[in-house]
């Protein structure tokens, strides 16, 4: 397509995992590692789109509902994923960062999350923000907790709270709101994902399972935004 426009910031929410296992009578574990190879390409499809962001939805607060079997399955794919992700974030100068609660995994998950971080933190290239333990209402909570005790220790004031403010104190404090939402799987829902962020985001929702997302889906959802005419509530 002539006149693409790559949106700056790119956000995922990765659905359809366990679907793409079931429809292969695979376990779910089966469909989240696939759904960790669709990932990487992914990351390095963007940073060949010029892509500045992306934020992807790994975990959710919520998804510590599944059973035992399919967490388990999925922390052990994030401890082995973390070290993975440092290659391809270095191989590509993407700088890696969290967002979300990491206060609730264990201390060798809260380390390798920090070894990320640390070993990619000087690449100048795209950022990857990986949200784990991630839920946007427990990130407002979170920083409305913490707005509320600077405010008490003096540090702002009622007259400092403005959105500028509100956003500084999230955990995407210095990342770019979503220009684009991507959705896979087919489900018509935000559940929970970048609620402050997304206000004015652009959403596109493909049937496509998350581990079958490629670079011709990529492709697609970013022709598709081409031809948006953002308006940002105005004419
Ligand atoms: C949704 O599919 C996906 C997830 C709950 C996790 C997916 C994340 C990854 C594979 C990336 C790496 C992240 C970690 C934590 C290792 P689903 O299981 O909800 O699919 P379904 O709706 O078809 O059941």
């Amino acid at each position: 397509m002539e006149n693409l426009v790559i949106p700056k910031s790119i956000a995922i929410i990765l659905d359809g995992n366990g679907r793409w296992a079931e429809r292969r009578n695979l376990p779910r574990a089966m469909g989240h590692k696939a759904g960790c190879e669709a990932l990487e390409k992914t990351v390095e499809d963007c940073v060949r789109l010029g892509v500045d962001c992306l934020t992807v939805y790994a975990f959710s607060t919520e998804n510590w509902k599944r059973s035992v079997v399919e967490v388990s399955a999925l922390m052990k794919l994030l401890r082995f994923y973390m070290v993975k992700l440092i290659d391809v974030a270095n191989k590509n100068n993407v700088k890696a960062v969290m967002i979300g609660d990491e206060s609730r995994f264990d201390p060798d998950i809260r380390k390798g999350i920090q070894k990320l971080v640390d070993a990619t933190s000087k690449n100048t290239g795209m950022t990857f923000a990986f949200a784990i333990n991630y839920g946007g209402r427990d990130e407002i909570k979170r920083a409305i907790e913490h707005i509320v005790d600077d405010a008490g220790a003096g540090v702002i004031s009622k007259e400092n709270i403005n959105e500028e403010l509100i956003s500084s104190y999230l955990d995407t404090k210095n990342l770019p709101d979503p220009d684009l939402l991507i959705r896979t799987s087919g489900e018509l829902r935000v559940s929970n994902f970048l609620l402050w962020q997304i206000a004015y985001s652009e959403f596109y929702i493909t049937d496509t399972l998350w581990p079958d997302f490629d670079k011709e889906e990529l492709l697609k959802a970013v022709e598709s935004y081409s031809k948006r005419q953002r308006r940002f509530g105005g004419r």
